[in-house]
């Protein structure tokens, strides 16, 4: 189909499979914290959270600097709600990660990522502080998370199996 020309950059295709996949680690990380008897886990989903944190940040950098292939022929609300989409996806990626890393620190501990270095205590602990960024983590960005990218993943599934218009494969 004609669609498949103006494909992502090679660039932008890497960065948007990758975020995905550290996220779902991240995720999976959280789960096995919340239900094996050991301690790793919760540093590794903290080590995971931070490269995310990180890889969005250059994600946004290289999207600044390459050129997004047009726009697919659709009706104007629908490009309006994908690219509010998009970027509330971009703005949750990297609130996520970042509260994260907050409320760790202020709650007065280093995070160690992967044991190659340690990201310091960089603000006087606070308890209050700690706990807010906390419940933003848990019971806030988390669930925003979880319903944009609902959404996203409906959205391709949408174009892929009744507009058959080979969104997708842009982002192959
Ligand atoms: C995009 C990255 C991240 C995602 C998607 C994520 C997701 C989550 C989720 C869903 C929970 C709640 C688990 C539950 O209530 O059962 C959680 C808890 C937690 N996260 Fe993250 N997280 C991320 C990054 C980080 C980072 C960077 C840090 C710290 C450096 C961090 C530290 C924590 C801690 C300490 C908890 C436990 C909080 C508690 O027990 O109340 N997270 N995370
Ligand atoms: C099965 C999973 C997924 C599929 C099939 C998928 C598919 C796509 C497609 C086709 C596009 C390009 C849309 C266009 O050309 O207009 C796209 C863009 C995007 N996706 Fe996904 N995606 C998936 C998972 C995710 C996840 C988990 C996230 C993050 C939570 C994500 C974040 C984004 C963002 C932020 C964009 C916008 C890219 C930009 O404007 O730079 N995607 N996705």
């Amino acid at each position: 189909m004609s669609n498949t020309n103006s494909k992502w950059s090679v660039s932008s295709r890497i960065f948007h499979w990758i975020s995905a996949v550290l996220l779902l680690i991240t995720w999976i990380m959280m789960l096995l914290n919340n239900n094996l008897d050991s301690n790793i886990y919760i540093g590794l989903h903290k080590a995971f959270g931070v490269s995310l944190l990180f890889w969005m940040i250059a994600r946004v950098i290289n999207r600044v600097f390459t050129k997004a292939p047009p726009p697919i022929s659709m009706p104007k609300w629908q490009l309006l709600l994908s690219h509010l989409s998009h970027f509330g996806l971009y703005a949750l990626l990297i609130a996520m990660p970042t509260v994260g890393l907050l409320m760790t620190v202020y709650g007065g501990r280093p995070v160690d990522i992967f044991g190659l270095f340690q990201i310091p205590v960089f603000v006087t602990p606070d308890r209050t502080l700690a706990r807010f960024y906390n419940n933003l983590h848990t019971d806030i960005i988390w669930q925003a998370i979880i319903a944009f990218t609902a959404v996203h993943i409906s959205a391709a599934l949408y174009h892929q199996f009744v507009k058959k218009d080979n969104l997708i494969a842009r982002m192959k």
